[in-house]
């Protein structure tokens, strides 16, 4: 299903969705009261939460720019999100007009708004599919009619793992993303950010519990957790690091004097 498929997919206001929620703590305007209020709970057990969802989103932006900066151009974005200026793709197509972009995704409000994501450089393409990370054979076959896999790609799954819970649903979470690392080619790199339970647990507890009864999965992974999604691959550095000291421009080093958020964040590159 493509972006002019968005009609087709009714989107559910009854209960939160992550991708509105998120859109929230961002102070977008594509959430529901339902999502505004999980939101408002999860901000009042863990304050760190709307820092948190500013540097993670300006991670993108920096580990993004390093993957063009080194060469690449094509990128795989699973977990888009709603779109947020600037996006991935403008990112990339900043540096190297030519990047060709695959976004994926399976909130329905995602698909309604990715027109937005596909008015890219005139010299490069943009893609949206809207599908869940679970089918790695429908993402990647989608992303097979733009992108040339035996070409490194840049693969980011940005706050997305951490929706991926094996204790509920009995995903094998580093089965899946190996699915997709075994189709990069050398010199590809896998981007990721997720939270964790290291820096504040009893707030992490509160916040994942609240996420779960709302319907979505929660599973906040630790150092060593997190790390094993780059098992095989060569971390860049300064390596696996809370979000912000990734690469940190000056205002991801002014927001870290506000404190450290519980988020880690890695860039790899296939050996
Ligand atoms: C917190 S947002 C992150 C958005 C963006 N990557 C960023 O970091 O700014 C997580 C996104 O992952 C998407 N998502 C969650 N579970 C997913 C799944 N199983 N398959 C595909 N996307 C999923 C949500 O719809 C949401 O858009």
């Amino acid at each position: 299903m493509t972006a002019n498929d968005a009609a087709a997919v009714p989107v559910d206001t009854s209960r939160p969705h992550p991708a509105r929620v998120y859109d929230w703590w961002l102070g977008g305007k594509d959430n529901y009261p339902v999502d505004e209020e999980l939101a408002r709970r999860i901000l009042a057990v863990d304050g760190t939460v709307v820092r948190g969802a500013r540097a993670n989103r300006r991670f993108m932006h920096r580990a993004v720019r390093a993957a063009a900066e080194a060469g690449i151009r094509q990128f795989l974005d699973i977990g888009t999100g709603i779109p947020t200026e600037p996006n991935l793709h403008q990112v990339a197509q900043r540096i190297a007009p030519e990047s060709k972009v695959v976004y994926a995704d399976n909130d329905p409000i995602v698909l309604r708004h990715a027109q937005a994501l596909l008015h890219g450089s005139a010299e490069g393409t943009t893609d949206y599919v809207h599908a869940d990370v679970r089918d790695p054979g429908r993402i990647l076959e989608s992303a097979g009619r733009s992108l040339d896999f035996a070409r490194p790609v840049a693969l980011s799954l940005v706050a997305l793992t951490h929706y991926l819970d094996e204790a509920a649903d009995g995903d094998d979470v580093y089965g899946l993303l190996g699915r997709y690392v075994d189709a990069l080619a050398p010199g590809s790199f896998l981007i990721l950010s997720q939270v964790t339970p290291d820096l504040n647990p009893a707030a992490i507890e509160r916040a994942a519990g609240l996420f779960a009864r709302s319907g979505t999965p929660f599973h906040p992974r630790t150092l060593a957790e997190f790390s094993r999604f780059f098992d095989g691959l060569e971390l860049l550095g300064p390596g696996v690091i809370p979000v912000s000291g990734w690469r940190p421009d000056p205002e991801d080093v002014a927001a870290q004097a506000e404190g450290i958020v519980p988020v880690y964040a890695g860039v790899a590159r296939k050996p």
